[in-house]
């Protein structure tokens, strides 16, 4: 028995005698009776209401009932389920007469969307607690990070209810433009939670996972951001992003290998150019970057990275080394100019992808339900994934500030025309636009 439950035993119990004493009971060596006909004893009557009263008001506040109605049967439903849990997975000490489980605190935002555990550290569960996927116990919430507080004393565990929704559904363009509004202008939105800084990205996924998707999403923020960003766009498969860039930038995109690695050249330069431009601007401000002085941004995205690069380690080593170079001076410097890469591929192992390259990368996204060996290669071993079957743009993103460990993302779904939604947004394209509106 539990220890809790064990409380409320014996309380139920010393409630239950005080009653019959109350009701005139008598024990005798010889036999227990009631005595019903007797008057009742007030003292008795009232010690066993007062015992009643006590138990059912530390039942009611140990499960949060003054935060609510729902919160209280939610909770007593999620730590019900837990403890339970936790007994049968060998997580409670046996005392005496009862089992104790390490202290536990459970807490849920107010419309109980998410929350967060507290688990008491023990020498002998501290192994075991870091191992554990806790998400099993929760029920309809699923773990999305889960660390040990400085003091070492309680492992945390951050949680989301798993069967809601973060996706956005946009039906028109006008919609999307509104909801773009409201995003600063060096920052992107990932669905209706997330809104991160711009910084180079990898995405990763199966084919048909939603990659090519998600980057839609995100080029046309970029291209109706206050500060129109320069979008570069390399397709090496000569697919929808191929169509898209020679649509609205004939001279911005390349399919073949050799053109693609001319417009990385181009590229680059500019952003050579650009650190002159930035360096004379630091000598006022020493402490900021390219978004400081309102400058635009340079995003080189390539999408099916992995087939370009098979073709490039097929090359001659002069040009192999030239396009690793030139990547790896975007990657370490761009932050700071305001150069960035968007790399899109379908896997991303180390024959691929280098491993410098791909560690240098913040924002990473893995759509879809990828291979264990996708996970490893992109956010590293050891690293606990939400488990969940990911549908189509869904996934789990890592950013240096928002998700130190992988989170769920929901990318948007954008039912109008992309291909005329680009075309309006870019000078020069079909002028359908919906009215100009002005960034944060
Ligand atoms: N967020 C989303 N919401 C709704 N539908 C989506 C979403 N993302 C993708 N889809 C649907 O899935 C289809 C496949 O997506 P997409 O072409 O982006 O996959 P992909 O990962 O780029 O595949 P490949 O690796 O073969 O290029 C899209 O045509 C679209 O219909
Ligand atoms: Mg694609």
């Amino acid at each position: 028995m539990r220890k809790k439950n064990m409380e409320y035993f014996i309380l139920i119990l010393s409630a239950m005698i005080a009653f019959a004493l109350s009701l005139g009971a008598r024990a005798t060596y010889q036999y227990f009776q009631i005595d019903i006909f007797n008057k009742i004893n007030i003292g008795s009557f009232i010690s066993a209401l007062v015992i009643v009263l006590i138990t059912i008001i530390d039942y009611l506040i140990s499960n949060k009932i003054y935060k609510g109605v729902y919160y209280f049967f939610n909770y007593r439903k999620v730590r019900n389920r837990l403890e339970k849990q936790m007994i049968d997975a060998g997580f409670a000490i046996k005392r005496s007469y009862y089992l104790e489980l390490p202290r536990i605190r459970l807490t849920f935002n107010k419309d109980l969307s998410k929350g967060r555990l507290m688990l008491r550290n023990t020498l002998k569960f501290d192994v075991k607690l870091d191992k554990v996927v806790m998400s099993s116990a929760l029920g309809k919430y699923i773990v999305e990070r889960h660390y040990l507080t400085d003091d070492g004393n309680y492992y945390i565990y951050e949680f989301v209810d798993g069967s809601l929704s973060f996706k956005i559904e946009f039906k028109t363009f006008n919609e999307f433009l509104e909801y773009n509004k409201n995003i600063p202008t060096y920052k992107l939105f990932l669905d209706k939670r997330y809104v991160v800084k711009l910084q180079h990205c990898l995405l990763v996924g199966m084919t048909g996972s939603g990659k090519t998707y998600a980057l839609y999403n995100l080029i046309l923020q970029m291209l109706n951001k206050n500060v129109k960003y320069e979008l570069y766009y390399a397709d090496p498969k000569g697919s929808s992003l191929a169509v898209i860039g020679s649509s609205i930038a004939k001279d911005r995109t390349a399919v073949d290998v050799d053109s693609i690695i001319v417009l990385l050249e181009n590229f680059v330069q500019l952003m050579r150019q650009r650190k002159g431009e930035l360096k004379k601007l630091l000598e006022n401000k020493i402490d900021s970057d390219y978004s400081t002085f309102g400058l635009k941004p340079y995003i080189f995205i390539c999408d099916e990275y992995a087939s370009l690069a098979s073709v490039i380690a097929s090359c001659e080593k002069k040009t192999r080394d030239k396009v690793k170079s030139l990547l790896y001076e975007v990657i370490l410097q761009g932050r700071q100019l305001g150069f960035f890469l968007f790399l899109v591929m379908q896997k991303s192992d180390a024959t691929l992808i280098d491993t410098a390259l791909r560690d240098n990368i913040p924002l990473k996204i893995v759509l879809g339900n990828s291979e264990q060996q996708t996970y490893v290669t992109t956010f590293g071993a050891g690293v606990e994934i939400p488990n969940r079957n990911y549908k189509l743009g869904e996934g789990i993103f890592t950013e240096p500030v928002l998700a130190q460990e992988p989170k769920l993302v929901q990318c948007p779904y954008l039912n109008f025309n992309i291909l005329q939604a680009c075309k309006s947004s870019s000078p020069g394209g079909v002028t359908t636009r919906a009215p100009e509106t002005k960034q944060l």
